[in-house]
């Protein structure tokens, strides 16, 4: 891969630090910028090649030096995150993704935007596909994140089309592995937290609602063929397995060997009832396709400790 110096905002999250990880072992330097709101810097790699800027990406970022990619990824991405911060989580999605796409353009580097499904809402179009415009409630409680991701999607358009900038927009799909936090209330760090502490598996609703889950290893070689290439997106990428939350439930089960029952509790507040990325485009333009079931992803994940 040819980068020399890659920019990753968000770079102390779940996702960041495994794109950190990647591009360090492919021989980049990495400057991760990140406030650790939901991140830590107990997930960095211990590399004299990776720096590290302590900075809130809604203040104008300024960084010496060359840099040819920015992975910007900084944003609370869990319903308990951006819930608890709503305000900040439209500032980062507004401003953080403004001064990204500021930094690329001043050092003249590609941009890979995450964004993400919850682009699509509650989708009425299944499987979804980028053509797809969604069907997201602009007052919800979950408009915070969805809008900020949306808005985010226009601002990296508009960057494109004024200034020329090569931005590449990629929207991510439910992703889990290893250093997801035990507590940050997504669904497979919920369910492996209360499998191993036997507590009851918490299912809202009935658990028929859709997921498709990817593994971060695979998630990860997607965002760096989207940064090789030079493809505007949006591209989606997630895996198209789809399953139900009742059946993820019991896999956690049973792949933990624990005695938890499952109880169902109160469905979500617009809740999507159905999830499940049409990757042909990702398939098509950046060769890729997720390679990891969900069985093994778990076991992966398990392997290496997923909520410590
Ligand atoms: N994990 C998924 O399933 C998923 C799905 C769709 C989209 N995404 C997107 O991928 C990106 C990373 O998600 P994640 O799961 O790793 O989340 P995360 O919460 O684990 O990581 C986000 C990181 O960004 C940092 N951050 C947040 N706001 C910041 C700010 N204003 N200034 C500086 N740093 C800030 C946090 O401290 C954290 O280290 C997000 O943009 C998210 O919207 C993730």
């Amino acid at each position: 891969m040819g980068f020399e110096r890659v920019v990753v905002t968000g770079g102390a999250g779940f996702l960041g630090s495994h794109v950190c990880e990647a591009l360090l072992k492919r021989g980049a330097r990495v400057v991760c910028v990140d406030d650790f709101r939901t991140g830590s810097p107990a997930n960095l790699p211990d590399d004299p090649r990776l720096g590290l800027v302590v900075e809130d990406v809604t203040k104008p970022l300024d960084l010496l030096g060359d840099v040819d990619l920015v992975m910007h990824l900084a944003c609370p991405a869990s319903p308990v995150d951006y819930l608890r911060m709503p305000v900040d989580t439209l500032k980062t999605g507004g401003f953080g993704t403004l001064h990204a796409l500021e930094l690329a353009r001043r050092k003249d580097a590609r941009i890979v935007i995450a964004s993400t499904s919850e682009v699509y809402g509650d989708p009425l179009e299944h499987p979804q596909r980028e053509t797809y415009w969604g069907n997201v409630n602009p007052i919800g409680p979950r408009s915070v994140y969805d809008e900020a991701k949306r808005f985010g999607e226009a601002m990296t358009c508009a960057f494109r089309g004024e200034y020329g900038v090569d931005t590449g927009i990629v929207r991510i799909f439910n992703t889990y592995g290893a250093r997801m936090r035990p507590d940050d209330g997504r669904m497979i760090p919920t369910f492996v937290r209360q499998a191993r502490a036997g507590e009851p598996l918490t299912v809202h609703g009935d658990g028929r609602q859709t997921r498709s889950l990817c593994h971060v290893d695979d998630l990860v070689r997607g965002l760096l063929s989207m940064a090789e290439s030079d493809h505007p997106g949006p591209v989606n990428l997630g895996n198209p397995e789809e399953v139900t939350v009742l059946e993820v439930a019991r896999k956690v089960v049973e792949l933990t060997g624990s005695t938890s029952a499952i109880e169902h509790v109160e469905a979500m507040t617009d809740d999507p009832r159905r999830r499940r990325p049409d990757i042909s485009l990702a398939r098509r333009v950046l060769g890729w396709q997720p390679e990891i079931g969900l069985d093994e992803g778990l076991r992966r994940s398990f392997d290496r400790e997923l909520v410590g």
